[in-house]
């Protein structure tokens, strides 16, 4: 009878103990799936933290590059622009003491216009150059709007005789942000000026530019339908002189000047296209005071 008893409890306890030992089971194998989400999750983690670390190092790459780029191109430019206008000079007083009938006068206008264009690429690659140690200006908050309604009466008379269609739409409110107002203003027209170039030949040449609030940031977007980029092309746009235009009337150094004007404020520039579609243009400018007195000074 004993030994009969003993067995049933033997029996039992070791059927209390296989429970035990498979809830148990079941406890490490929840704690593992628990762990290995987690792992996941920081996986995600890591590879998105990793990604920030590669964008972040081309950024600089592309900084250090432009900032040598720069003091190269501004020395050149600095040495090539006196002699330059010396010239300009010698032919202007030729062009006085000429007979403005002699063929001699008609090839030195032809002269004077191209060394006038040289004047204006020197000029450009030193706007490129100098930006970073310009400090002249003080950044002020200033609303992106009017901004845009400047460029616009600036160049009122080509959008009208070229019948682009331009809209606008900003916020009631405005969009104010801290800024070197003609800094942005100059980064902006160099944008709106690709936008029409772009629009020139297309069917629809409508530009579409708006301002919003988006997170951070102040927004202004600079939206075409015109001829877009060529997939090949779009890390180029910022190179200096990287230009699909015709040779001579381009110089290419708008991009880059809008970007570092950009960059200063340590804001976004980024370009979507399609070829044969169009292009929109975000610069977003971030919107948390005092950053501009610190980064632009
Ligand atoms: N909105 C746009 N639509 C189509 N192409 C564009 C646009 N913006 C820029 N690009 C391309 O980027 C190039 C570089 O622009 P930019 O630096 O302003 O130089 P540029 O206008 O003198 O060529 C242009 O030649 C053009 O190929
Ligand atoms: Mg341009």
């Amino acid at each position: 009878m004993d030994n009969q008893k003993s067995e049933k409890q033997l029996l039992f306890e070791s059927n209390r103990r296989l429970q035990e030992v498979a809830q148990e089971l079941s406890i490490a194998k929840k704690e593992r799936e628990r762990l290995l989400d987690e792992l996941s999750v920081k996986n995600v983690e890591l590879k998105d933290a990793l990604n920030k670390v590669q964008k972040q190092t081309v950024r600089l790459m592309q900084a250090a590059k432009m900032a040598a780029l720069g003091v190269f191109a501004g020395g050149v430019a600095h040495e090539l622009n006196n002699p330059l206008m010396a010239v300009l000079n010698y032919i202007q007083f030729c062009l006085k003491h000429l007979d403005k009938e002699s063929q001699l006068y008609k090839v030195l206008q032809d002269a004077e216009h191209e060394t006038k264009r040289c004047a204006k690429v020197i000029k450009t690659v030193l706007t490129f150059s100098r930006l970073k140690a310009e400090g002249e200006e003080d950044p002020v908050e200033t609303d992106c709007y009017i901004i845009v309604k400047r460029i616009l009466e600036l160049l009122a008379y080509r959008i009208e005789a070229n019948e682009i269609n331009v809209k606008v739409d900003f916020p009631d409110q405005g969009l104010v942000v801290t800024m070197k107002p003609s800094k942005i203003q100059q980064a902006t027209l160099n944008i709106f000026l690709n936008a029409l170039d772009a629009v020139q030949v297309s069917k629809d040449k409508e530009i579409v530019i708006a301002g919003k609030y988006e997170g951070d940031y102040a927004v202004i977007v600079i939206a075409d339908k015109g001829c877009g980029i060529e997939e090949k092309d779009m890390e180029k746009l910022f190179d200096p002189f990287f230009t699909t235009k015709e040779a001579g009337k381009s110089v290419g150094m708008g991009l880059p000047i809008a970007k570092q004007i950009i960059d200063d404020h340590q804001g976004e520039l980024i370009y979507e296209s399609e070829l044969g579609v169009g292009t929109k243009v975000k610069i977003l400018l971030p919107l948390k005071k005092g950053y501009c007195a610190i980064n632009l000074k």
